[in-house]
C-alpha cells in the first residue's frame, strides 16, 4: 500500500540515481503552457520569449524538460522509450512556435485559441496526450528556474503507483498560489486564492504549477474537470480533487520557492536572473574558474570553461561563449557567441561580438573589437582595432588601431590575413582583400589592393620635411602678435 507523503527538496546520492535509473525506462509526454499573452510584462515580446541567463524563459523549461536520452549513457541504463514534448501557445504567437521548434525540433505545438484556464490549455494538447505516454507532465513556461531533477523527482511516485503528483513549495508569502490542502498526511484539494476560505488563506504550502500525471489516466481526469468556481476557468488544480474522487492517490513534492518562481512582470524576470546568476556563478567556480568578484560578472545558462580559467570583475558573457584552459578574460569585457583558445587573452575593455574565434594563445587588447573574426593561434591585436569579417592566420600581429573596413555601405566584404603578417598601426584594410604570410604593412596605409606573401606595402605621402621650418614659422606668427598689440 501506498504511503503519501510530502517529500523533501533535497533527494541526491545513491537514492536520486536509482531513480534516475528506473525512471529511464519510463516514457513521458511533457506539455508546457504558454498560451499567455504576459500582459503584466507590458511588453511587444510574448512573456516566454523574455531572456533570463542569455535564453528565453521557454528555453529553460524545455531545457529542465525530459529528453530522449541516447544509448549507453551510463550503466544498465536503457534509452528511455520517449521523451515527448508539446507546447501550448497562444493564436498569435508564431515566435514562440518558432522558439520552440529551435529548441526542440521534436516538439509539437498546439493553440489555445480561447483562454479558458490551465486544464482547458493542457486539454489543447489532447491529441497528443491521447496517444499514451507512461507519465505526462505539465509545466508552465514561465518558471524558467526548474530544474530537471525535480521534473525526476515528480515522477517518481507514479513508478510507485501515484496517480497524481503535485510539485509544492512553502512560500514566504502565499497570496495569489494555489494552496495545497493536506488532510490526514494526504492531498486532498488545491485551492486557488481566490476560492480559499480565510482558514485555507493562512497555507504556506503551494502549487508550483508543475504536475506529473499518470499518462494513461490522464486524458479522463482532465476531461472530469469543470469550471464550477469564482473565475469560471477550467483549473488544472482540480485534478486533485477528480483523483481523490476516483479513489486513487494524489501526492506532494516538494522543492524551494526559488526554483518555481513563476514570472509575471519585470522585476520578477530581474529576480528570476540574479538567482540564476548566482547559480551559474556558484556552478562556475565549483568547476574551477577563478572569479575575482563572482557577483560583478554575468554569465549565460551554455557558457563553457575549460581547466584554470579567470575571469576578472566585470565581464559580461552573452549567450553561446565556450572559454579554454587557461585562457584570461579581464575587465570590462562584452562576449556573445564566441569560442577562446586555451591560454587566450581578452581585454580588458575587449568586445567580443558574435562569431568570433580565438586560437590557442591569442591576444585581443583593450578597445578591440571583432566580428566573425577567425584569429589563429598566437594572433596578437592589442590595442584599439576593429577586425570584422576576417580571418587571420596563426601569429600575425594586428598593430593598433587597425581597422578592417568591411561594409562598404550596401554589403559586407572580407579580410583574410596570411599566418606571421605584421600589420603596422593605424592600417586600414578595404575588403575585400587578402594580405599574403609573412607580408609587412607600413603604419597608416590605406591598403585596397592585395599584398603577395612576404610582401610589403606602404601607402602614404611622401613626407615632406624642412629644415628650420618650425623656428621660422614661430617667428613669423609672434611678430604678427607684436605688430596688433602695439
Ligand atoms: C497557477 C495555478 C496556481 C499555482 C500558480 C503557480 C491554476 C488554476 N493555478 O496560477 O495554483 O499556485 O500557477 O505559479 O493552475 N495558461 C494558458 N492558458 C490558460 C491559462 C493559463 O496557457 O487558459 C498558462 C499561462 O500562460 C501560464 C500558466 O498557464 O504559463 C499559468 O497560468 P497563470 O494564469 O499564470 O496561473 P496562476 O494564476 O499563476
Ligand atoms: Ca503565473
Amino acid at each position: 500500500m501506498l504511503h503519501p507523503e510530502v517529500v523533501g527538496p533535497e533527494r541526491s546520492g545513491p537514492v536520486g540515481n536509482l531513480l534516475g535509473i528506473l525512471m529511464s525506462v519510463r516514457s513521458s509526454l511533457t506539455v508546457v503552457l504558454a498560451a499567455g499573452d504576459g500582459t503584466r510584462m507590458r511588453s511587444g515580446l510574448p512573456k516566454v520569449l523574455h531572456p533570463v541567463a542569455g535564453q528565453s524563459l521557454l528555453a529553460h523549461v524545455l531545457n529542465a524538460a525530459p529528453k530522449e536520452q541516447g544509448k549507453g549513457q551510463g550503466k544498465g541504463q536503457e534509452k528511455e522509450r520517449g521523451a515527448a514534448l508539446a507546447i501550448v501557445i497562444g493564436p498569435d504567437h508564431k515566435a514562440v512556435a518558432e522558439e520552440a521548434t529551435r529548441l526542440r525540433p521534436d516538439a509539437t505545438t498546439f493553440i489555445q485559441h480561447e483562454r479558458l484556464g490551465t486544464a482547458h490549455a493542457v486539454l489543447a494538447a489532447r491529441e497528443a496526450i491521447a496517444r499514451g505516454a507512461d507519465d505526462l507532465l505539465v509545466a508552465f513556461g514561465d518558471t524558467p528556474l526548474i530544474s530537471a531533477a525535480t521534473f525526476e523527482r515528480l515522477r517518481a511516485p507514479l513508478e510507485k503507483g501515484a496517480t497524481l503528483a503535485v510539485l509544492g513549495f512553502r512560500a514566504a508569502d502565499p497570496t495569489g498560489y494555489g494552496r495545497l490542502l493536506i488532510e490526514g498526511g494526504r492531498l486532498v484539494a488545491i485551492r486557488e486564492q481566490a476560492d480559499a476560505s480565510p482558514e485555507e488563506h493562512e497555507v504556506t504550502l503551494c502549487n508550483a504549477g508543475v504536475m506529473a500525471f499518470d499518462g494513461r489516466k490522464a486524458l479522463e481526469i482532465l476531461d472530469r474537470i469543470g469550471n464550477a468556481n469564482s473565475k469560471g476557468e477550467y483549473y488544472l488544480v482540480d485534478a486533485v480533487t477528480v483523483v481523490r474522487d476516483m479513489g486513487l492517490e494524489a501526492v506532494v513534492i516538494e522543492t524551494n520557492e526559488d526554483e518555481v518562481r513563476g514570472i509575471n512582470t519585470k522585476a520578477q524576470l530581474a529576480e528570476a536572473e540574479s538567482v540564476m546568476q548566482a547559480r551559474l556563478r556558484k556552478k562556475a567556480l565549483e568547476a574551477g574558474v577563478t572569479l575575482i568578484a563572482p557577483e560583478t560578472v554575468y554569465l549565460a545558462a551554455d557558457t563553457t570553461f575549460g581547466k584554470d580559467v579567470t575571469i576578472e570583475p566585470f565581464v559580461v558573457i552573452g549567450p553561446g561563449v565556450s572559454i579554454s584552459d587557461g585562457a584570461v578574460i579581464h575587465s570590462f569585457s562584452h562576449i556573445v557567441q564566441s569560442s577562446i583558445g586555451k591560454n587566450a587573452s581578452v581585454g580588458p575593455y575587449a568586445r567580443l561580438r558574435p562569431g568570433t574565434s580565438l586560437g590557442d594563445g591569442a591576444k585581443i587588447g583593450n578597445f578591440v573589437e571583432t566580428k566573425a573574426a577567425t584569429l589563429e593561434a598566437g594572433v596578437k591585436v592589442n590595442h584599439l582595432s576593429y577586425i570584422g569579417d576576417a580571418e587571420i592566420g596563426a601569429n600575425a600581429n594586428i598593430g593598433a588601431g587597425t581597422i578592417t573596413c568591411n561594409y562598404d555601405g550596401f554589403s559586407k566584404h572580407k579580410t583574410t590575413i596570411g599566418k606571421g603578417a605584421f600589420v603596422g598601426t593605424n592600417s586600414s584594410l578595404v575588403a575585400p582583400v587578402k594580405i599574403g604570410a609573412g607580408a609587412y604593412i607600413g603604419s597608416g596605409s590605406v591598403i585596397t589592393r592585395d599584398v603577395p606573401e612576404d610582401a610589403m606595402a606602404i601607402e602614404r605621402s611622401p613626407q615632406n620635411t624642412r629644415e628650420g621650418g618650425a623656428a621660422r614659422f614661430r617667428e613669423m606668427k609672434t611678430r604678427g602678435k607684436k605688430r596688433k598689440e602695439s
